[in-house]
């Protein structure tokens, strides 16, 4: 029986989110639109079957399709990335990192990471994540002057401390990773480096971000946000020793089962991020979030760093006179889907922050390009600079109905087109 048919309350909201998500200028950086051929791949029989292990050692009999189907997901992996080794199995970012802890790391360690005020991602060590509770977290951060890495305090913080981990890569970073000055910091003080490329992992596929490949000894990534894929993470690693490590820790050390429909869909994504349709998509993520940060600057927003090089854009609204979060809830009215965040040296609270944390995976997913990221940034300023004179309901309605006007030109991959 149909899902409608079964659970015509869910059947309802499930078709209330595809509207949300059509009508919407979702510009959210770590959110994308799958293709139909991943969706599909995710709603199969293979949820049904339980496949502890990996291919060729199971503890479960019946392994016959779900060994191919893993091994196809590792091989793409490997080749789409140019790495020795894949595990497709860590159910998401945050256990694919745990796992990196448990392989090369014992509780009390010492372990360094970007802070999350700064733009590192809860699983680099921050307080409130059981890895800056369980482990010795050292931060590093952006310099104030430039709203960039400081590789300098990084290699100071690194000599004096010494961790056995260090992570580089983040969640609110608008700038490229210099993956080999990191590498050649981690190699100096004997530090195992992990680059979490959770964000910009199809910049990366695509070519439009330098790789971590040859540079980091263990690489992280979801699976779900420029990469295009199911909710779900990879592990990687030139390595044996780095790889045998990575997988002992994901399974028995942190997981059981892995979820079958998942590794399919993942497989599926990875068939089409090898594409060389992918590859200009991964271009164009950059181009437009380069456009887009051009205009905002253009009508005087502040931008973390000055700009971009990736798909993301952090903008500090001190100057316009806005908190993040009452800005992000009048854009979400007008149609525009962003998140409120903090910026680096921020005097607010984290739930009620300064910034606002933008990107473009997700428009150029519907085939927009830099003249809507023109008009985006245009209706942006509008209802910033509305909330900011305390009287924004008539531009919240008119810039929704110009949104929607916009969004019904652009199908919505996986559900439109
Ligand atoms: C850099 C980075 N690493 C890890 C994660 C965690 O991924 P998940 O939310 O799938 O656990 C995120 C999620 O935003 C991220 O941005």
């Amino acid at each position: 029986m149909s899902l409608a048919h079964v659970d015509p309350e869910i059947a309802e909201l499930i078709k209330a989110e595809e509207r949300r998500q059509a009508d919407t200028v979702k510009l959210i950086p770590s959110e994308n639109y799958v293709s139909k051929a991943v969706l599909e791949a995710t709603g199969t029989v293979l949820t049904n079957k339980y496949s502890e292990g990996y291919a060729g050692k199971r503890y479960y009999e019946g392994q016959q399709v779900i060994d191919q189907i893993e091994t196809l997901a590792i091989e793409r992996a490997k080749a789409l990335f140019g790495v020795r080794h894949a595990n497709v199995q860590p159910y998401s970012g945050s256990p694919a990192n745990l796992a990196i802890y448990m392989a090369f790391a014992s509780p009390g360690d010492t372990v360094m990471g970007m802070g999350l005020p700064f733009g590192g991602h809860l699983t680099h060590g921050w307080s409130v994540s059981a890895t800056g509770k369980w482990f010795n977290p050292v931060r590093y951060g952006v310099r104030r002057d430039t709203g960039r890495i400081d590789m300098d305090e990084v290699r100071d913080l690194a000599r004096e401390h010494r961790p056995k981990l260090i992570f580089c890569g983040g969640t609110a970073i608008p700038r490229t990773i210099d993956f080999p000055a990191f590498a050649e910091i981690a190699r100096e003080v004997g530090a195992v480096l992990a680059a979490d490329i959770a964000h910009i992992a199809g910049l990366v596929a695509g070519g439009a971000h330098p790789s971590p490949v040859g540079h980091a000894d263990v690489i992280s990534t979801t699976t779900h946000k420029t990469l295009r894929g199911p909710r779900g993470a990879m592990l990687m690693a030139d390595s044996d020793e780095h790889a045998t490590a990575l997988n002992k820790a994901v399974f028995p050390g942190l997981q059981g089962g892995p979820h079958n429909h998942t590794t399919a869909a993942i497989a599926v994504a990875l068939k089409e991020a090898a594409a060389p349709e992918f590859s200009a998509y991964a271009h164009q993520v950059v181009a437009n979030a380069k456009a887009l940060a051009d205009e905002l600057l253009a009508r005087g927003f502040d931008l973390v760093s000055g700009g971009t090089d990736n798909h993301l854009i952090l903008i500090d609204l001190t100057s316009k006179g806005v908190a993040g979060k009452p800005a992000a809830q009048a854009l979400d009215r007008a149609g525009l889907e962003t998140n409120y965040n903090t910026v680096p040296f921020d005097p607010r609270k984290p739930f009620d922050p300064s910034g606002l944390r933008i990107g473009t995976p997700s428009v150029t997913s519907r085939g927009m390009g830099e003249a809507e990221m023109r008009q985006i940034a245009a209706w942006m300023d509008e209802v910033v600079t509305a909330v900011a004179k305390g009287d924004a309901e008539d531009v919240i309605t008119r810039v929704h109905a110009e949104v929607s006007a916009l969004t019904g030109k652009y199908p919505t991959p996986g559900l439109t087109a």
